[in-house]
């Protein structure tokens, strides 16, 4: 695609004829700019992709992008897998909805069961946010108290308990939002005993960790949830058996009461999981009135088209080969990368393992295999995302595809030269902001 630094939107609008006209229809339809999702809002708008395969996707004007969206962090086999097409392909021609019981989701749960054998008893949703839901409908049931503690810029979903601090519109009267890392204000709360659940997101705020965790400060917790009686849920629905077989929870040596789980487990088809100890699952368990039990409707419950996706994906991920992979591709891009902005005078940095996160601006620090910002600032960490929108349109114009140019979402399948072309295309694009004026300090 062309480049001109002077007016890249320009030159974008420009080779992107079809995206254009697609998204002149989409605004008349869709409120969000003309978006169906808030990470696809874009100025002047996302490309209209047609197809993807592996690491790669197309838009209609038929530019190639490199992928780190990799479908919200839902892909960790990269797009199409040949295992996962098969199984839908097949499951999709035995019919979509039985509206009964079905073997895949008994296998799909068994799979994820191996991975984490904490998980004692499994609950399927279509999405992560759902999940989310139950866990707190579970814990109040099973504590009697209403009351969530969360933490800091930590996301669980856009309902109204589980979306981030400040958000207008919502109301939650029920939940409370501390800072991080500060172990001596959970206990504050938790001894109050008035609290149900306690919510972290696995890797740390935001995408597996944008705001990292300091993991003794998770490890914390769970001997504090259990003194006061509060059931303690680890939201892994981004980095479920991304960040390992285990989740982000084996790599920390932390057991929760509860897990909820998503986008990967799923193969790349909408799904959420709910898991973990039998006595606070079991609060499903109907019952005869009056004692209390969670109903649990939803048409796309453990759909067997996505069960089928899932279970050909789980029995990929076994083996931790994948992860490994994934891994392994951050590692050599954080290094790579780090790098090249270091020799090129630029203060931002890489960081994160299997998604990369970008933090553009001034660190004191000097980042090395598996180091992490040596800040806690959730504010700071989630900063510039105007400069990253202009980033990331620099980006889309030298053929990498990021959500708003804030992270890289890696596959098992990304290589080396495509990683390096990536650090180029970064480099590159930092010059024309700083060219054209856009880049802050
Ligand atoms: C940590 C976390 N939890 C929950 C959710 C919600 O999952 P879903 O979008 O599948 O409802 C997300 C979505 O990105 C997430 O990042």
């Amino acid at each position: 695609m062309a480049i001109n630094t002077v007016n890249i939107i320009d030159e974008y609008i420009k080779t992107h004829p079809g995206s254009k006209k697609l998204h002149e229809r989409a605004l008349k339809i869709f409120s969000a700019n003309g978006a169906t999702h808030t990470a696809r809002v874009l100025d002047p708008f996302r490309p209209y992709v047609v197809r993807a395969q592996g690491t790669r996707k197309w838009d209609i004007d038929g530019n190639e992008y490199l992928d780190y969206v990799m479908g919200h962090g839902a892909l960790i086999l990269g797009h199409a897998h040949p295992a996962v097409v098969q199984a839908v392909q097949e499951q999709v021609a035995k019919g979509t909805h039985y509206g009964e019981n079905h073997p895949f989701e008994v296998e799909w749960a068994e799979l994820i069961q191996r991975n984490m054998p904490a998980m004692k008893r499994i609950e399927f949703f279509p999405c992560g946010q759902e999940a989310n839901m139950m866990a707190i409908r579970l814990s109040r049931l099973f504590t009697g108290r209403k009351k969530i503690l969360r933490f800091a810029e930590n996301f669980h979903g856009w309902g109204d308990e589980l979306v981030v601090t400040h958000t207008p519109g919502v109301s939650n009267d029920y939940v409370t939002m501390i800072p991080g890392h500060d172990l001596k204000l959970v206990e504050k709360e938790l001894a109050t005993k008035e609290y149900a659940l306690v919510m972290a997101e696995g890797g740390g705020a935001h995408m597996a960790g944008q705001v990292p965790w300091d993991p003794d400060f998770i490890r914390g917790i769970p001997p504090l949830a259990k003194k006061y009686g509060t059931i303690f849920l680890i939201d892994e629905v981004v980095t479920g058996f991304r960040d390992a077989p285990g989740g982000w929870q084996s790599t920390i040596g932390v057991t929760p009461d509860l897990t909820s789980l998503g986008k990967i487990i799923g193969g790349g088809v909408g799904v959420g999981a709910l898991g973990g100890r039998a006595d606070v699952m079991d609060m499903l368990t109907p019952k005869a009135p009056p004692q209390p039990f969670a109903r649990h409707s939803g048409t796309w419950n453990a759909n067997p088209l996505t069960a089928a996706a899932g279970v050909a994906a789980c029995k990929l991920y076994l083996d931790g080969e994948p992860q490994r992979l994934a891994n392994e591709l951050g590692a050599y891009l954080r290094e790579k990368g780090n790098q090249a902005l270091k020799e090129k005078g630029y203060s931002c940095r890489l960081y994160g393992r299997t998604i990369v996160h970008l933090y553009l601006g001034s660190l004191d620090y000097e980042p090395t295999e598996g180091s992490l910002p040596p800040t806690s600032d959730a504010a700071k960490l989630m900063s510039k995302v105007d400069e990253k929108m202009r980033l990331c349109v620099h980006l889309l114009q030298r053929g990498i595809a990021t959500m708003g140019a804030r992270f890289f979402v890696l596959s098992a399948y990304h290589t080396k030269e495509e990683l390096d072309r990536t650090v180029d295309a970064l480099i590159s694009s930092l010059d024309a902001m700083a060219q054209e004026g856009s880049l802050g300090k």
